[in-house]
């Protein structure tokens, strides 16, 4: 079974009387969640986070374009908070089916001189269903490396089938999944154009991980993001994260290549 085969199965074993609809969720794969919904707990959630973080990286003596968070579990207490309100929103208004988070990354991005890595335009190239929730913890202007995507002229963001969509169906991406000059310049002749996020602290937005996507230079500051990764489930999770299924940095960020190994409590 392909993601796509189990995600269509995750959704008819969900209950929901108004299914949030299929065409929705692959025609338009960057949304900006409406943390307003959330409330006052969700801000101060991501003010408690987003204070500690500081203080992390302050600390950190690397000097790197990116800085890598080194222990996400020492706010598992906030994560599993954070998730308590954004994951349910994600199975009610974009998949229509149980999640849980896979991946949890916390990094900073910091002063660059030549894009590479992350900063040239590429797509993750996980199976489409995969889907990264970033939350900006500090603001974010023009200045310090704003997110952007590849957009229509209604902003809705552009995905690159990916070489990776399950058991039968799993390649190593064309060009590592950089996107070439020549790719982009024809992208944005035919109407595309880059979309830089901008925003305050909290801001959040979710994305396919296969949206054309990259980040900015830093011109000042620096920009600190939390992101988490969710993956259909058939089964509800007893918890969305959990040591059991959820990694950071210190793994791959490919996804597992059955869809079907999904959490487990063993
Ligand atoms: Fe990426």
């Amino acid at each position: 079974m392909n993601y796509y085969e189990y995600f269509l199965k995750c959704r008819e074993n969900f209950e929901q009387e108004d299914k949030p609809s299929l065409e929705e969720f692959y025609k338009n794969p960057v949304v900006k969640i409406p943390i307003g919904q959330f409330g006052e707990p969700y801000t101060d959630l991501i003010n408690d986070i987003s204070s500690a973080v500081k203080d992390d990286f302050d600390s950190y003596v690397e000097d790197d374009i990116m800085l890598k968070h080194k222990g996400f579990w020492k706010y598992e207490g906030e994560l599993k908070k954070i998730s308590n309100f954004l994951v349910p929103y994600l199975e009610n208004n974009r998949f229509g089916c149980h999640l849980h988070v896979d991946k949890i990354y916390i990094y900073r991005t910091l002063k660059l001189e030549n894009r590479e890595s992350s900063y040239l335009w590429h797509y993750d190239n996980n199976p489409a269903e995969i889907v990264k929730n970033i939350i900006y913890l500090n603001d974010v202007t023009e200045e310090n490396s704003p997110f952007e995507y590849m957009g229509d002229v209604d902003k809705k963001g552009l995905i690159v089938e990916p070489s990776r969509r399950g058991p039968g169906h799993w390649r190593p991406p064309p060009n590592n999944s950089r996107l070439t000059t020549q790719q982009i310049d024809s992208l944005i002749k035919s109407g595309y154009s880059g979309i830089k996020v901008v925003g305050k602290k909290g801001l959040t937005y979710s994305f396919c991980n296969d949206t054309i996507h990259r980040a900015n230079p830093i011109m000042s500051g620096y920009r600190d993001v939390l992101n988490i990764r969710v993956k259909p489930t058939l089964e509800k999770a007893p918890e969305y994260i959990n040591k059991k299924w959820t990694t950071g940095f210190e793994t791959s960020g490919e996804a597992e290549m059955n869809p079907e190994i999904a959490w487990r409590v063993e």
